[in-house]
């Protein structure tokens, strides 16, 4: 080989590189927008939901600002958190989360619920009591209801021990938050119109253009549930790529979201 064709080699692998090293910090830290429309009868006026998932503590700017001014874009009548906004209980992950839910709460109203990374232990009874003074309505195994629309919130233990049948409430038009994408049958069999999730991270590495990820807490590889819209007899579950990371550090083909949901009244 000559010293020439070597050159060749090393320039091609240093601009390989640079290209993955460039896609994965923008594919990690530029957020996308997606959006949705659904319909639904008896209820008092359409209405704008942003949700947000699996912030995990990280910051996209200082107090997650720019998240919040995209957020605020969407002129949203409602912001729903589900789960995991914090990755564990240090100073720095609580300071981000409470900032980042008090100036979401200065642009609509937040419902929140737990995740599994908060109900990891006993910091969690303090730390909703934080949330709701930040501003948040912690909805965790209780109800909410917005326009004629009920917001039944689910704790992210509850998916897994039947609580959905008890709390959720007769007729109307009722929208789950449930930080677990998995449990979609439960869900359906609840009765649940539409569902928000988030858990899988959109899959973490993804064949571009497609909804096919590599891996999935509680799913495994290759998960069902990984980001968009699934159907279940008449339940429709949006499951959130989500914002941040969890032990797997890095995204590929697979963009930090925020889902804007418009409910719309059916005719
Ligand atoms: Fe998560």
């Amino acid at each position: 080989m000559t010293p020439w064709q070597i050159a060749l080699i090393v320039a091609a692998a240093v601009a390989a590189a640079a290209a993955l090293t460039a896609l994965a910090v923008l594919g990690n830290n530029k957020i996308g927008v997606t959006r949705y429309k659904f319909f639904a009868a008896g209820i008092e006026r359409g209405i704008k939901i942003v949700q947000l998932s699996d912030l995990h503590g990280k910051s996209f700017s200082k107090d997650n600002a720019s998240l919040v001014l995209k957020v605020a874009a969407e002129k949203p009548d409602i912001i729903l958190i589900t789960g995991d906004i914090i990755h564990k209980y240090d100073a720095r992950n609580v300071e981000c989360a409470l900032s980042t839910v008090s100036a979401l709460s200065a642009v609509a109203p937040v419902l929140y619920v737990s995740g599994n990374h908060e109900m990891r232990n006993k910091g969690y009874r303090f730390f909703r009591k934080q949330l709701a003074e930040a501003g948040a309505e912690v909805l965790d195994d209780r109800c909410a209801e917005v326009a004629g629309i009920t917001f039944v919130g689910l704790n992210g233990a509850s998916n897994r021990n039947g609580k959905i049948k008890k709390i959720m409430p007769e007729g109307g038009y009722r929208v789950v938050l449930a930080h677990m994408p998995q449990f979609l049958k439960d869900y359906a069999e609840a009765g649940a119109d539409l569902v928000f999730s988030g858990h899988a991270h959109g899959g973490q590495w993804r064949i571009p253009f497609t909804r096919i990820g590599l891996y999935a807490p509680g799913q495994g590889l290759f998960p069902k549930y990984v980001c968009g819209v699934y159907s279940e007899g008449k339940t429709k579950m949006v499951v959130s790529c989500g914002l941040g990371n969890s032990r797997f550090p890095l995204r590929l083909f697979n963009r930090p979201e925020i889902v804007a949901a418009e409910i719309l009244k059916a005719e």
